[in-house]
């Protein structure tokens, strides 16, 4: 997606080789234009699948998974990372492992909101190790529910998630897939450096 890129390109910051800073756009300020077209993006790639349920992790895939989810004219469910007050009744669960912090955290839904008879779009903001995107999958697939696939907005190609959820057989569409970060330069995939 060329806005996205060339936002990347523009706003991204390359902390480290392996960390890439967006908070100007999708991690804390948010820029709902981008957010809308990634989302419509999301929803056009998906939009032959009969997605009934939209599912993210909170906080930042909730901006373009409700883009993709009112384009696809379905419900957004965003998985929670803490436990929740109201959150009392039956729980759908799985256990995500981060490396960047080096902690494991369970998400949670609530299985009133996901039956066998939901085929879910997963959406997250980054794809790395994809442990968040096996927690999301689990977590649905506890629910007899079908995912259709994984929307990613930028995938660190050189990390192993795409690698790991493809071989699976698990459908990725990523919109973005960084090759190489480096002090002061993002290479895209098949995009060449900027
Ligand atoms: P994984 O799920 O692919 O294995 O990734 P990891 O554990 O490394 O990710 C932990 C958190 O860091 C996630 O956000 C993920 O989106 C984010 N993340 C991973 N790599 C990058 C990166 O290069 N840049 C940025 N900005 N974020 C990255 P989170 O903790 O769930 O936070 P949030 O959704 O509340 O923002
Ligand atoms: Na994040
Ligand atoms: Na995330």
């Amino acid at each position: 997606m060329e806005n996205l890129m060339n936002k990347i390109s523009q706003e991204g910051l390359a902390l480290s080789d392996a960390v890439l800073k967006v908070d100007s756009f999708l991690n804390h300020q948010v820029d709902p234009v981008l957010m809308k077209e990634i989302g419509e993006t999301f929803a056009s790639k998906f939009q032959r699948d009969s997605i009934t349920k939209v599912v993210t992790l909170e906080s930042s895939g909730i901006a373009p998974a409700v883009f993709a989810a009112l384009t696809l004219n379905v419900p957004l469910i965003f998985a929670r990372k803490r436990k929740s007050l109201t959150l009392q009744e039956d729980l759908l669960t799985a256990d995500v492992y981060s490396f960047t912090k080096e902690e494991t955290n369970t998400i949670t839904i609530s299985s009133k909101f996901l039956n066998e008879e939901d085929h879910v779009l997963v959406i997250d903001d980054f794809l790395a190790n994809g442990q968040a995107a096996e927690g999301l999958i689990k977590v649905v697939s506890k629910s007899g529910a079908s995912v259709a696939g994984i929307g990613i907005v930028i995938e660190k190609a050189f990390q192993n998630g795409g690698k790991r959820l493809r071989s699976k057989g698990i459908r990725v569409e990523s919109l973005a897939k960084i090759a190489k970060l480096e002090a002061g330069k993002v290479t895209f995939v098949n995009e060449g450096s900027f």
